[in-house]
């Protein structure tokens, strides 16, 4: 076993992380976040090329090229610990944008199973990023990479909702869903009605971490999320719609690396009127 830095900062002298074992100059700048370590492989036979460049516990990440842009797919893990951990390694090793690319269930009827949900905010109902700023601060999106994830939905013509999602640390009682011999404390039963009522879109447990983080640390972040359940209609298909929301994030990233050349830099919100200035769209 290798010693680290020091316990306050455990990486070796090359700089790599303990948890996600990647150094600086490993993966470019543009990640995307799926939950799953299987998502990994199958995001990143999209891609040109690829290759797998570590893997320790729920982190396995591969780098390649698709459609000539660097890029990377790092696995969290589920929920807001293990989300936060992934982007605070992944920062300190030269990441700046991320795409969550996960699953979720949706809180209104008209989400049918398979539709996307591109995530504009998330309602802070995880604990992770209680610890890093007041609840008062918003969980919000990176304007720019949400409206990089409409544009490649458009592009590929799947179905897509855009709005506010929740978040929570727990999939069964935080959800709404009764737990082991149907616990359900008062305070979370109908919570999912009760969000949708407030025009929240759907559930699921990692976004308001990495957008809460991704603010704090002046990095870029969206999500985009394929519904394989309605807790409305009561319907729950895993899988449903999943190849779409990462072939929406990969072609994201192919239109945030265009406009990111384009303007220059990675800006946070995207000026169409500059875009076309510059020429954008016309071919
Ligand atoms: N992920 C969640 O967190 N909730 C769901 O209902 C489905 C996927």
């Amino acid at each position: 076993m290798k010693k680290l830095k020091s316990a306050s900062s455990p990486e070796d002298a090359q700089g790599r992380q303990y948890h996600i074992e990647l150094k600086p100059g490993d993966i470019p700048r543009y990640v995307l976040l799926p939950g799953d370590p299987g998502r990994v492989p199958k995001i990143a036979s999209f891609w040109d090329e690829a290759r797998q460049v570590s893997g320790h516990r729920e982190y396995v990440t591969y780098v390649g090229k698709y459609k000539g842009v660097g890029i990377a797919a790092t696995s969290t893990g589920i929920g807001g610990p293990a989300t936060a951990i992934a982007v605070e390694e992944l920062l300190r090793v030269g990441a700046d944008t991320f795409i969550r690319v996960g699953t979720t269930g949706a809180l209104k009827k008209e989400i049918r199973l398979g539709d996307l949900v591109i995530s504009t905010a998330a309602v802070r109902y995880d604990g992770t990023s209680k610890i890093y700023v007041d609840i008062e601060y918003p969980a919000v999106a990176t304007p720019a990479v949400v409206q990089a994830l409409i544009e490649a939905a458009e592009t590929l013509g799947v179905r897509y909702h855009v709005g506010i999602t929740a978040s929570s640390d727990s999939f069964y009682i935080g959800q709404g869903r009764p737990g082991y011999r149907g616990y359900l404390p008062e305070r979370w039963k109908g919570i999912e009605r009760r969000l949708a009522e407030v025009g929240v879109l759907n559930f699921e447990m990692e976004a308001a971490t990495l957008f809460t983080l991704a603010n704090i640390y002046g990095a870029r972040a969206g999500a985009v999320c394929a519904a394989i359940a309605n807790r409305v209609t009561e319907e729950f298909i895993p899988g449903a719609g999943v190849e779409d929301a990462i072939r929406v994030a990969n072609e994201a990233v192919r239109i945030l690396s265009e406009w990111d050349n384009i303007l220059g830099g990675p800006p946070k919100h995207i000026s169409y009127v500059a875009l076309k200035k510059a020429g954008w769209g016309k071919g």
